[in-house]
C-alpha cells in the first residue's frame, strides 16, 4: 500500500454559489433552524416582525421539526412572524391529503404559536379565471409586509425552485404554471400514481423568490446531487431555473455529503484543493483518470498524470506504472467468488476472512424483495457455499400491492372456499368490504387494516417463495414487520425503540458472523435508509457481546445506483446462467411485476434494473483492464 502523503496547497473553485456541507441532514437541518431562529429573536428585539417565504416537499420537513423544538422549548416564539409559501398544486383542495396547506398545517403550524393569519399560501382551490387576479394580489400581499426576509427553498431534479420549472424567466411573478413531466413523476410517489398528480400548480415567481433579502437552498441525497452541480457551477440558463440564484448576493446552498457528491471540490478534490493522498484518495483519483480516458488502468502512462491534474500524484509517488500496479491490484483483490470466505485459502488479502468455514450470515432486506433484486447471486452463493443463511425482512412492504391484485387474492380464498364447501362468512365479509372499500378509495388515500393485512400476506408469500427457490429452510426466514412502517401511507412513523428492539433481538438469537444490510445511508424520504439507520443503533446496543467482535457489516446498494468504484471493497461476479437463476428469483415477486404502485421515473421491471446495474458494475471493471464478467454485486464493509 502507498503510503499517505500530503500534496502542496492550491485553492481553486467552481463554486458560483455559497455551499455549506454537512455531515447529515440532521445537522444541516437544526443548523438552519438555527438561522431563521436568530433572525426572528433579533428582529423580534427591534420591535420588527420576520417574513419568511417557505416551502414544502421532503426536504424541509426537518427544519420545521427543528423549529417546533425551539418553539417548545421556549427558544423561540412565532408571534410575530409572517409566512408566505412557494407554491400549491391546481386544483387543490386545502384539506386533500397532498395539498401544501394539510402539509403546512401537520409540519409546522399546527405545532407552534403562529397567528394563522398570518400565514399565506397560494389558493389551489379557486376558479381559473380568478387565478391571475389572486397571484397579482399574492405578490402585492408580499410587498405590503414588506417583502421576505428569509426565503426557504428546495430543489427538483429538474432544477426548479418552487414550481418554477425549466423554461421559467427570472423576472416571473407569482402565476399559474404547467408542471414538468418529470416534477409529476417524482410526486407521482404521494397521488398513489402519476395520473392523480395534478398537471398545474400557482407558484411564486423567480423575480418573487429573488427579492428576498436572504436565501437558504436545502438539498439532501444522492438523487440530486448532478443537478445541485449544475446550478452550483454551471451557466446561469431557464433550463436550470436554481442557477438564476448565482445571480442573488445573499444566498447558501446547505447540503448533505451525498447530494454534494458531484460537486467538483468532491468528485475530482485534487483539481480544487490540497489532498491528503490516501488509498481511498488515489483509487479515486485513478480509477476516474482511466475511465475518463477510455483506457485500462495498466495503460495509463505520465503523460496521463501530468496532463489531467495529477502531476501532484505523479511527483509524490514517482512513477505511473506503480501507482498503477497498486490500484489494479486493489481491484483485482475485491473480486471474489467466495463472499462468505474460502475456507483454507490465504485470506491476507480476500475481502472476507477464511473462518470459520460456515459462517451464520443475516440477510436484512429492507422491502421483502431487496434480498434478491440486489444480492440475488451473492445470496445464492452463500447458501450453495454451505453458510448457515438468514434472511429478515424488515417491512411488510404492504403498499406497494395493487388493489386489484389484493381482491385477486381475496376472490380466491372466497372461491375455494366456496368450491369445497367451506363455510366462512368472514372471507365473504373481508371480501365484500375491500372491494366496496376500494370503488370508493380516494387517491393516496390509507387502506383498511385488513386490506393491508392482505397486501402483507401477498409479500409475504412471494419473499418466502423466493426463499424456497434459493435454498433455505423456513425456520431461516423472519419477518420483522417493523412497526415504524406500519402507517398504511407513504409518510412512515420516525423509526423508535419498539423497531429497534425486534432487530436486535434477531441479531442477539443469530449471533451471525456476516451481516448484509442496504446501505443507502442517503436516501432522504428511503425506507431503505430507516431500516438502515435501525441496524446501526441494535449493533450499536450490542458493541460489547463476544460475538460482535466476530461479526463484519456489508452493505450492498439498495436503491438502483451502484457504490462508486473507488468504495467497493467486494464484488462477487456472476456467470451468465447465475445472472439467469437471479432473474427468475426475483419473478417471484409477482406483485411487483407489470407496473407496480409505485413505479418511479423509471419504467423498467424490477429484474431489468438489477441486470442492467449488475452488468454494468461488471463493465466497469473490465473497462478498467479486469477480466470480464457477466455481472457483478458490489459490497462495501462497514466498520464501526
Ligand atoms: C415545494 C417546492 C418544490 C420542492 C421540490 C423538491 O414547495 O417548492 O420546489 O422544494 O420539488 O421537493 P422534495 O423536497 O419533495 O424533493
Amino acid at each position: 500500500m502507498l503510503p499517505e502523503v500530503i500534496a502542496p496547497q492550491k485553492t481553486i473553485s467552481f463554486e458560483k454559489i455559497e455551499t455549506a456541507i454537512y455531515t447529515s441532514e440532521e445537522q444541516a437541518c437544526s443548523a438552519v433552524a438555527e438561522e431563521i431562529a436568530d433572525l426572528i429573536n433579533k428582529r423580534q428585539e427591534s420591535g420588527q416582525r420576520t417574513v419568511l417565504g417557505l416551502a414544502t416537499g421532503a426536504t424541509p420537513k426537518k427544519v420545521y421539526a427543528a423549529l417546533i423544538q425551539l418553539y417548545v422549548s421556549g427558544k423561540l416564539s412565532f408571534k410575530n412572524v409572517v409566512t408566505f409559501n412557494l407554491d400549491e398544486y391546481y386544483p387543490m383542495k386545502p384539506g386533500a391529503l397532498q395539498s401544501y396547506h394539510r402539509f403546512m398545517e401537520e409540519n409546522l403550524f399546527n405545532h407552534i404559536d403562529i397567528d394563522k393569519n398570518n400565514c399565506f399560501i397560494p389558493n389551489g382551490d379557486i376558479p381559473q379565471e380568478e387565478v391571475k387576479a389572486h397571484c397579482e394580489a399574492y405578490e402585492k400581499k408580499i410587498e405590503e409586509y414588506g417583502g421576505i426576509d428569509f426565503q426557504l427553498l428546495g430543489i427538483g431534479r429538474n432544477g426548479h425552485i418552487g414550481f418554477n420549472e425549466p423554461g421559467s424567466h427570472v423576472s416571473s411573478a407569482t402565476r399559474l404554471i404547467t408542471l414538468d413531466h418529470l416534477t409529476r413523476f417524482d410526486a407521482a410517489y404521494e397521488f398513489g400514481t402519476l395520473a392523480n398528480v395534478p398537471r398545474k400548480a400557482i407558484t411564486a415567481g423567480m423575480g418573487t423568490i429573488l427579492k428576498a433579502r436572504r436565501i437558504v437552498l436545502l438539498a439532501w441525497g444522492e438523487r440530486k446531487a448532478m443537478i445541485v452541480r449544475q446550478a452550483v457551477e454551471g451557466p446561469v440558463t431557464e433550463f436550470v431555473p436554481a442557477s438564476y440564484l448565482q445571480g442573488h448576493h445573499n444566498v447558501t446552498f446547505v447540503l448533505d455529503e451525498s447530494v454534494a457528491a458531484e460537486l467538483t471540490r468532491k468528485k475530482t478534490p485534487w483539481l480544487t484543493d490540497e489532498v491528503a493522498w490516501n488509498n481511498g484518495m488515489i483509487k479515486k483519483a485513478v480509477t476516474y483518470l482511466a475511465l475518463t480516458l477510455h483506457k485500462p488502468i495498466l495503460k495509463l502512462t505520465n503523460n496521463d498524470y501530468n496532463q489531467n491534474g495529477l502531476s501532484d500524484l505523479l511527483a509524490l509517488y514517482g512513477q505511473a506504472y506503480d501507482i498503477n500496479i497498486e490500484v489494479f491490484n486493489q481491484l483485482q483483490r475485491s473480486i471474489t467468488g467466495w463472499p462468505g470466505g474460502k475456507p483454507n485459502a490465504d485470506d491476507t488479502h480476500r475481502p472476507e476472512r477464511a473462518l470459520p468455514a460456515k459462517k451464520r450470515v443475516v440477510i436484512f432486506s429492507p422491502h421483502p424483495d431487496d434480498d434478491i433484486i440486489s444480492m440475488g447471486g451473492t445470496f445464492q452463493r452463500l447458501v450453495d457455499q454451505g453458510h448457515e443463511v438468514h434472511v429478515a425482512y424488515q417491512t411488510s412492504g404492504n403498499i406497494a400491492v395493487a388493489d386489484d391484485e389484493a381482491l385477486r387474492f381475496i376472490e380466491f380464498v372466497k372461491d375455494y372456499n366456496a368450491q369445497f364447501n367451506i363455510d366462512s362468512p368472514q372471507a365473504e365479509h373481508i371480501y365484500d368490504e375491500a372491494l366496496k372499500f376500494i370503488q370508493v378509495k380516494g387517491s393516496g388515500e390509507k387502506d383498511t387494516p385488513e386490506l393491508r393485512y392482505v397486501k402483507g400476506i401477498i409479500r409475504r408469500g412471494e419473499a418466502k417463495n423466493t426463499c424456497r427457490f434459493v435454498g433455505i429452510p423456513p425456520e431461516q426466514v423472519h419477518f420483522l414487520n417493523l412497526p415504524f412502517y406500519e402507517t398504511g401511507l407513504v409518510e412512515k412513523s420516525p423509526i423508535g425503540p419498539a423497531d429497534f428492539d425486534i432487530i436486535e433481538a434477531l441479531i442477539r438469537k443469530i449471533e451471525p458472523h456476516q451481516v448484509y444490510a442496504a446501505g443507502d445511508l442517503a436516501d432522504p424520504h428511503g425506507t431503505h435508509k430507516v431500516c438502515l439507520d435501525g441496524i446501526f443503533e441494535a449493533m450499536h446496543r450490542l458493541k460489547n457481546e463476544a460475538f460482535f467482535k466476530d461479526c463484519w457489516l456489508w452493505l450492498y446498494k439498495g436503491a438502483w445506483a451502484e457504490w462508486d468504484i473507488d468504495l467497493i471493497e467486494m464484488v462477487v461476479p456472476m456467470s451468465p446462467d447465475q445472472v439467469l437463476k437471479k432473474r427468475n428469483g426475483i419473478f417471484k415477486h409477482q406483485s411487483q411485476k407489470d407496473g407496480v404502485v409505485f413505479q418511479g421515473a423509471d419504467s423498467r421491471e424490477f429484474w431489468q434494473r438489477a441486470e442492467d446495474r449488475n452488468r454494468a458494475t461488471a463493465e466497469l471493471y473490465n473497462k478498467l483492464g479486469l477480466a470480464e464478467y457477466a455481472a457483478m454485486e458490489a459490497f462495501v464493509r462497514w466498520k464501526f
